[in-house]
This record gives C-alpha cells, sequence and structure tokens, in this order.
C-alpha cells in the first residue's frame, strides 16, 4: 500500500518536529527538506531520524529542482555526507531514505548509504512540463534494484496525466514515486496507489510557509477526509470533473458518506483541460462515477453510451455511471435544483411566478425545464444572448442580454416584470472566477426571492447585495448536497439513509467552508 509522506518544511528543526508530532497519525514517513533549513540549522541535521521516531527521507533539493539550495553542488555533499555519517547499528537512529537526483555522481556517499541501510530515492524533477519520452527516462534512471525511481513532472494539461499514468506502468520490477505536479496532478498524489507510488507527498499547509512541491495536499485532508492509507488496488474511485474546479464541496460530501459508512470507496477532484483525455484516463484508473460540472456539462453528452430521458431532453448531463458498453449519463441538477427552490419558497409549484434566470449554461438548461414542468413563466437572460434565445424558444419563456448598464432600460424593465425569484445559474462570483455581481445594474425592490447556485463562496457579491435589500436569499449549497445525494443513488443503486445524512449534515455548510479555508 502506498504510504503518506509529510514534507517538512519549516525553518528550524524544532518547529519541524512540532508540526511532526501534530500531524504524526496522518503520516507514515517523513522528509527533512534541509534546503529550507536555515543555514545554521543545518548543522543539526544528523540526529533528526532519532528525533523523529518516524522513518525519515533526508533531501537537500536544489534551486533548479523547485528547491532552496543554492549553495554549489560541494556544499551539498558535504551536507549529505553529514547527515549519513556516524551511522548506527540501530536504523532507527540513521535517515531510512535519501534523495538523490538522477544526475548526481558521487559513489562513495551512496555506497555509505547501502551500506547502512539508507535507501536511494532516485529523482528526476521537471518543473517546466513532462518530457516526452517518459519510460525510456524511468528505465534510464534504472540502476540497483534497491533503488526508489522518483519522478515529479508538472503536468500542464490532462494528456500530460494520462501519459505519466501510462510511462508508470512500464516500470514494474522496482519501486517507484510518481508524480504529476500542479493543480491537474492532484489525483495522482490521492491515487498514488492506483499510480503505482510507493508513497505519495503532502505538507502540513496550514503550518508552513512552502508546500513540499506544487499542488501538494495537506497531509490531514489527504488521510483523514481521503482515507489515503486505505486506499487499495480493490477501492471504487469516483469523481468530479471540471475546469478550474479549485473548490467543490463534492469531494467533501462523498469522503464523509464513504467514511461513515465505512466503504472501500473514494471520490477525487479530476480538474480537467479535455474532457476526452480525461474520460480516457478515467476509463483506465477503472473510475465507476463521475460528477460534471463547469464546463463539461453539454460537452460531455456526445461521450455517452446511454444517456437518461433528462439528459436527452435538457442536453445537460451532471452524472456518468459505468455499464459494460460505456459511460451512462444522467442529470440530477433538474431534481436537485426543483426540490431545493420549493423548499425554499415553501411551495408545491411555480403557477402563477414570474422568474429571471441568469445564465443560459449547463445548469441553466436543468433549471429551465424544471421551471417549465412546474408551471412557471421565466426570462433567461445571458451575456451570449442566442444561447439565452435558444433555451428561452424551448420553453415559450422570454429572453435578453444581461444589462450592461443602468441606462439599458429595455432590458431593465424585462427584470422588473420578471422579478418574483430571480436565479442566478452563471459562473460569474464563482471561487476562481472574477468576483463580479452580474446583475450589477439591476435594484432589488427586497420582495424578490433570490437564489444563487453558486455555494463558494457561500455569499457572492450578487447575493451580499440581494440580501442587503431585504430580500429572501438562498445560495447552491441545500441544490449541491441534494443533487449529490442522487448521484450516490446513480453509482451505487442504493439511497443515502436518513440518519447517514443527518450526520454529514451537522457538518453543515459552514463547518465545510471552514474545512476548506483552513
Ligand atoms: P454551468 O454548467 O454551470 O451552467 P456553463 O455551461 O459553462 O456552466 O455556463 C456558464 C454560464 O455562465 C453561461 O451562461 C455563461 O455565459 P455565456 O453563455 O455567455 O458564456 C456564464 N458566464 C460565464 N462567465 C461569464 C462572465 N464573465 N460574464 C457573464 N456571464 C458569464
Amino acid at each position: 500500500m502506498a504510504k503518506i509522506c509529510l514534507c517538512l518544511t519549516a525553518k528550524t528543526i524544532k518547529r519541524n518536529l512540532e508540526i511532526l508530532n501534530k500531524y504524526r497519525k496522518n503520516a507514515d514517513i517523513a522528509e527533512l527538506r534541509v534546503d529550507c533549513l536555515d543555514p545554521d540549522e543545518r548543522l543539526y541535521i544528523r540526529r533528526f531520524p532519532e528525533l523523529a521516531g518516524l522513518p525519515v527521507i533526508l533531501t537537500i533539493r536544489r534551486d533548479i529542482d523547485g528547491g532552496y539550495f543554492s549553495g554549489g553542488e560541494g556544499a551539498r555533499v558535504k551536507l549529505l555526507a553529514n547527515g549519513l555519517a556516524y551511522a548506527k547499528a540501530d536504523s532507527r537512529y540513521n535517515y531510512a531514505y535519501v534523495d538523490i537526483e538522477e544526475d548526481f555522481d558521487v559513489p562513495s556517499l551512496e555506497e555509505a548509504a547501502r551500506t547502512f541501510g539508507t535507501r536511494i530515492i532516485r529523482s528526476f524533477h521537471d518543473l517546466n512540463g513532462v518530457i516526452s519520452d517518459i519510460p525510456s527516462k524511468m528505465k534510464s534512471m534504472q540502476r540497483s534494484g534497491d533503488e526508489i525511481i522518483k519522478v515529479a513532472l508538472a503536468a500542464k494539461s490532462t494528456k500530460d496525466v494520462l501519459n505519466v499514468f501510462e510511462a508508470s506502468k512500464t516500470v514494474t520490477a522496482q519501486d517507484k514515486i510518481v508524480i504529476c505536479m500542479g493543480h491537474y496532478g492532484i489525483y495522482s498524489r490521492i491515487l498514488a496507489e492506483r499510480f503505482g507510488s510507493f508513497l505519495t507527498y503532502s505538507s502540513a499547509l496550514g503550518e508552513v510557509e512552502v508546500a513540499g512541491g506544487p499542488g501538494q495536499m495537506d497531509v490531514r485532508e489527504l488521510s483523514e477526509m481521503y482515507r489515503f492509507g486505505k486506499i487499495s488496488k480493490k477501492t471504487k474511485v469516483y469523481g468530479i470533473v471540471g475546469y478550474p474546479l479549485k473548490a467543490s464541496v463534492s469531494p467533501w460530501f462523498f469522503n464523509t458518506v464513504f467514511g461513515l459508512e465505512n466503504t472501500d470507496s473514494v471520490y477525487v477532484p479530476f480538474p480537467a483541460d479535455s474532457i476526452k483525455d480525461l474520460l480516457e484516463l478515467a476509463q483506465k484508473l477503472e473510475v465507476m462515477g463521475l460528477s460534471i460540472t463547469v464546463p463539461y456539462k453539454e460537452l460531455v453528452i456526445p461521450f455517452l453510451a446511454k444517456r437518461s430521458a433528462a439528459v436527452q431532453s435538457i442536453g445537460a448531463c451532471n452524472t456518468l455511471y459505468r455499464s459494460d458498453d460505456g459511460w451512462i449519463g444522467e442529470n440530477t441538477d433538474c431534481t436537485g435544483f426543483s426540490t431545493s427552490l420549493l423548499g425554499f419558497l415553501n411551495k408545491k409549484n411555480l403557477k402563477h411566478i414570474k422568474i429571471t434566470v441568469i445564465g443560459a449554461g449547463g445548469v441553466a438548461r436543468s433549471v429551465a425545464s424544471e421551471i417549465h414542468r412546474l408551471g412557471g413563466k421565466a426570462l433567461i437572460i445571458n451575456r451570449t444572448v442566442h444561447k439565452a434565445r435558444n433555451l428561452a424558444m424551448k420553453y415559450n419563456f422570454r429572453w435578453g442580454g444581461l444589462p450592461q448598464n443602468e441606462g439599458d432600460s429595455q432590458g431593465l424593465e424585462q427584470i422588473y416584470k420578471y422579478n418574483d425569484i430571480i436565479i442566478q445559474t452563471s459562473s460569474v462570483g464563482m471561487e476562481g472566477y472574477e468576483a463580479k455581481d452580474p446583475l450589477e445594474h439591476y435594484t432589488f425592490n427586497g420582495k424578490e426571492r433570490v437564489m444563487d447556485l453558486i455555494y463558494t463562496p457561500a455569499v457572492t457579491p450578487f447575493l451580499k447585495r440581494a440580501m442587503a435589500a431585504g430580500c429572501k436569499t438562498i445560495n447552491g449549497y441545500d441544490m449541491v448536497i441534494r443533487q449529490a445525494c442522487l448521484q450516490y443513488t446513480s453509482f451505487t443503486e442504493t439511497e443515502i439513509p436518513d440518519k447517514l445524512l443527518a450526520q454529514v449534515n451537522t457538518f453543515g455548510e459552514s463547518t465545510w467552508n471552514k474545512i476548506r479555508s483552513a
């Protein structure tokens, strides 16, 4: 099973030990990043394994490899020798591993390490991208069988991650560590076991100024939320696909449910720049089910082997699950949205209610379809007017553009006529996007019911203004949990027991936000 390594990047030995003691139960191995230590502190690295009380990797990362050591190779060799010197018969007093780069060539030091049972991690870093022939690189790094080969590459696309995954399968006879650095590679860290990695690196993100590497995850999140230590080859993998996918409640929700019911499943974020490449990778990783979010709810449809009636009629899909023939597409946004809206209004339908819908993307399609089904009348406004028109015409609704200024009387007048409820479905105001109000030129009268389907941040600039005007408001958290429950049923063919959902809900929105920002 892959292990969790906690990278220690504080400036002093004392601080590193404090961090280690706080997160000890979350880690199997620690890495002392000597390059992050103050120069004076580097004199005391020899005793660290003894003080740490768990296996430690000795690493002095050069600046060209993304580290902080700029003192020249002679000084680095001397420091490495200091760390490995005076080896004790009891191996707990020695470094368990030493990380040396593939171009490092000091045989005497390597020999000394081997003699005293310190395993060599032979590493290669590329901070600029993913080299073209990874399998050849990995093969060329294979020296003696007791070494661990490590390749850490900056993935700039989903295709990069796919290539690294394929390459990792070419080395089977030797322990290896295969990491895609950066945002695209996050799941290569969580699914280290699937990528064939001996360990995954993490940091105590709330404690240190610098993470051990770009895209490293928080050690506690990895071990407690993702239950990393339980992920095996048999674990069922689910996840969410989107871009930029900076913040989503779904990994927290599903992993909390899986943890509470103690099922052998994990749910991971799959940030992707290409839905096609991601689905190819998901197939290879044997992913069982996917949530689909911005901007792929429509783009995913051509890749489906089968689509539900809702996906067919709405033209948007937010849930994929596996069958022998390929992916089956479902839409849980519709029911998630309408049950949330009706609960908010305390109504059974939308008869005689006039609604403005902002946005005409994937989620707006589900919103429009449900408003129509429930007997409401709507005006759809969107930055790209023809998309609003296409959607509105389907249901005999009105359409328009987003008012561009206060003088846009025609546009604003329409909205004043359709303002019993205003539903914001666009990505404007979402974390990762511009913090803007898509309806800034509209003045609330305080009687509108306002729903913003965004939940990160919990209060968008649009919702804040509505609240200040006295409107009753709701964000997208309630809807996202409702649609996630329906996704769970698509994924597992069972419903989340009410008792378990109540347990999840005790964590609540604010707690989740706290966890996320901690
Ligand atoms: P989703 O599945 O969440 O609906 P989507 O299909 O990508 O995501 O749709 C995003 C919506 O946000 C669209 O209505 C989009 O407007 P366009 O159709 O004009 O692209 C809207 N949107 C995104 N960025 C926007 C911006 N900066 N200003 C206004 N609208 C924006």
